[in-house]
């Protein structure tokens, strides 16, 4: 999911309007997050404003928490179930594979910012794991090589 620049800036200024100052920041933070898939850059001052905070502290409030970014996400998203029961079923394995093939870490993208990686605690599909979700389709049962095979065909 792209989402154009601009529209971007519009969204984000349209979540942060209806912010409510006694709010959590991280709350704001984890909105913007979560619809536009990062904290644009640009908002930093109008989230300041809405906060009543200085800008450090937005700053570090996104570096505090590994699931916010200030980077924009890639062409597509990566979950890997980082719950127990995927995680008991070879979920670790598939999470290695996706660092490997990616040369990324969790919350962070490939180099030509293809394949976002982030962990999920379960995708909901704990009989069929251990699961990915792939742009928020989950698939399952997963195995190193499927994915291995599946990455080579995004990057
Ligand atoms: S533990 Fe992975 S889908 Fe539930």
């Amino acid at each position: 999911m792209t989402i154009p620049a601009t529209s971007v800036l519009d969204r984000a200024a349209e979540i942060i309007a209806a912010f409510v100052p006694d709010n959590d920041l991280v709350d704001l933070l984890t909105q913007l997050q979560e619809a536009l898939g990062y904290i644009p850059p640009p908002s930093i001052a109008l989230i300041a404003d809405a906060a009543g905070v200085e800008r450090p502290a937005i700053y570090k409030a996104i570096e505090l928490s590994p699931s916010l970014t200030l980077q924009p996400p890639g062409k597509h998203l990566l979950y890997v179930c980082s719950a127990d029961n995927c995680c008991a079923k070879g979920g670790l394995a598939l999470a290695a594979t996706a660092k490997r093939v990616l040369g990324a870490d969790f919350y962070q993208c490939d180099a030509g910012k293809n394949v976002r990686l982030e962990p999920f605690r379960c995708l909901g599909n704990c009989v069929n794991g251990p699961n990915i979700a792939l742009d928020k389709v989950v698939q399952g049962p997963m195995t190193p090589e499927k994915l291995e095979s599946l990455l080579q065909g995004l990057l």
